[in-house]
C-alpha cells in the first residue's frame, strides 16, 4: 500500500466517525518553550487545555514532525528517523479510551488488513482500565505488557496537557531479534500507533501533575511511515516510498542512511524558514547539516555536494566553512587519540576553542573509535575560559554542538 493510501485509508475510516480534518501545522509550533512540532496535537494544545474551542469535538490531521532525541539512532536502528510524518485523530470530550481502542484495532486489521495476532499493546502500569478495555476487546493477555512512565504517559515535553497512553506494536519476526514484546524488544515490535489519554496538565516534568484537563480527552499518533514498512514490506523506514534515495551510487550502509535521513530533515527547516545558527532551531539544522557533511566525507564525497542537493546557497556556505574546519580538526584528533588512547580534556577544549570543532563530533568520533573522552577535564576548562573571558565567543566560531 502505498503513503497515500495509507492516507487515504485513515481519513476515510475517520471521516465515517464524524471527524473533521484539519490542515497540518507549522513545524514552528506557538509554544514558546518548544523547538519544533513533534506530535500532530502540538496545534492543538489550546482546545484540550480549554482555551479555545474547537471547530469539532472530533478531529483527524497528519502531521509532518520533527524530533532529534534519536539522532543517535539513526543508521543503527531501522526505525528511527529525525523527522516522519504522523496521522492523528483526537477527541475534545466526545469520546474516550473504548473507541479509541476499539476503532485502532478495527483499522489497523480491518483497513489496513494487518494480522491480528502479530499486534501487541503496552499499557501504563496503573492503568487497569486499559488493559481491562483490551481484554474485552479479545487481545490476549500475553500480548499486553505493563510499562511505566518512560514508555506508557505522555506529555508534549514541556508544560501542556499529559496523560497515560497506550501504544500497539506490530511483531515483525524473528528476523529482526528475540522474541519477548516490546517490552523487550522495539526493533522487532515496531511501534505503530499511539493512543494517549489526555487527562492532566504536567508542569515542569512529567512528574509534576499541576491540574486536570477541563474534559479527557483523546490524542493518537500513527507513523505513516512506520506502517508503510510493514505494508510495504522494507526493513528500514528510509526506504519506504515516503523516503527520496539520495546518491544512490554511494554504498548503502549508516552513513548513506544519516545523510539521507539529515538531508530530509533540513530540507524540510529550511522549508520552514529556518537558517543554520548556534541556538534553538537553528542550531538543530546547523548540526543535522555537519553531521551530514561529516558521513558524506566518510563515503568519500569530498567536494561541495549539499548545496546543490539542497538548493540553497546558506547551504553551500556552511559546508564550505565546516568542510575546512572538519578536515583540520579531524586530523588533530586522530593524532591525539593515537598518541594518548583518549582524549584528554585540554585536546577536547582546544579543537572546540581554537578550532571551532564541536564536543559533540568529538564525543561522537572517539565512541566511534572506542577512547574515552576526558569531559570533567573539558568542562572544568570551559567553566574556567567562559569565567576569564571577555569575549567567549568570537565572530563566527560556533559555540557548543548540543
Ligand atoms: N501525541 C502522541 C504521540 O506523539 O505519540
Amino acid at each position: 500500500m502505498h503513503s497515500h493510501q495509507i492516507r487515504s485509508t485513515f481519513f476515510a475510516f475517520f471521516r465515517e466517525l464524524d471527524h473533521l480534518l484539519i490542515p497540518p501545522g507549522s513545524l514552528i509550533p506557538d509554544d514558546e518553550g518548544m523547538l519544533l512540532t513533534g506530535a500532530g496535537m502540538v496545534q492543538f494544545k489550546p482546545y484540550f487545555l480549554g482555551e479555545r474551542v474547537p471547530p469539532s469535538s472530533r478531529l483527524m490531521s497528519t502531521q509532518p514532525c520533527v524530533r532529534t532525541v534519536d539522532i543517535d539512532n539513526i543508521g543503527r536502528t531501522t526505525r528511527h528517523a529525525t523527522s516522519f510524518e504522523m496521522l492523528g485523530s483526537f477527541a475534545f470530550g466526545s469520546y474516550f479510551k473504548p473507541e479509541a481502542m476499539e476503532w485502532a484495532l478495527r483499522l489497523l486489521t480491518d483497513g489496513y488488513r494487518l494480522e491480528r495476532d502479530r499486534l501487541w499493546v503496552t499499557v501504563f502500569h496503573d492503568d487497569a482500565e486499559t488493559y481491562d478495555l483490551w481484554r474485552r476487546l479479545a487481545v490476549p493477555t500475553n500480548r499486553i505488557q505493563k510499562l511505566g512512565l518512560e514508555d506508557n504517559f505522555w506529555s508534549m515535553g514541556v508544560p501542556g496537557p499529559a496523560g497515560p497512553n497506550t501504544e500497539i506494536f506490530y511483531d515483525r519476526g524473528e528476523r529482526f531479534g528475540p522474541a519477548g514484546g516490546p517490552a523487550v524488544n522495539k526493533e522487532r515490535y515496531l511501534e505503530l500507533w499511539n493512543l494517549v489519554f489526555m487527562q492532566v496538565i504536567r508542569g515542569s516534568s512529567d512528574v509534576d501533575i499541576v491540574g486536570e484537563l477541563p474534559t479527557p480527552c483523546v490524542d493518537t499518533g500513527l507513523g505513516v511511515d512506520r506502517l508503510a514498512m510493514v505494508l510495504q514490506g522494507v526493513d528500514h523506514v528510509l526506504d519506504t516510498d515516503g523516503a527520496r534515495r539520495l546518491l544512490p551510487d554511494l554504498p548503502d550502509g549508516p552513513s548513506l542512511r544519516i545523510v539521507t535521513d539529515h538531508v530530509r530533515t533540513a530540507l524540510l527547516l529550511l522549508r520552514n524558514g529556518v537558517r543554520p545558527g548556534n541556538e534553538g532551531r537553528g542550531h538543530v539544522l546547523r548540526r543535522l547539516l555537519r553531521r551530514t557533511i561529516r558521513h558524506l566525507r566518510l563515503l568519500g564525497v569530498d567536494g561541495p555536494i549539499l548545496g546543490e542537493l539542497t538548493g540553497d546557497p546558506v547551504v553551500a556556505q556552511e559546508e564550505a566553512q565546516f568542510g575546512r574546519t572538519l578536515q583540520r580538526g579531524s586530523r588533530l584528533l586522530d593524532k591525539e587519540m593515537r598518541r594518548h588512547g583518549r582524549v584528554p580534556g585540554d585536546v577536547a577544549f582546544k579543537l572546540h576553542d581554537a578550532h571551532g570543532f564541536p564536543i559533540d563530533l568529538t564525543i561522537e568520533i572517539a565512541n566511534e573509535t572506542g577512547v574515552p573522552v576526558d569531559l570533567d577535564g573539558f568542562h572544568s576548562l570551559m567553566t574556567h575560559h567562559r569565567q576569564t573571558s571577555r569575549h567567549p565567543h568570537p565572530s563566527g566560531r560556533p559555540t557548543a554542538w548540543a
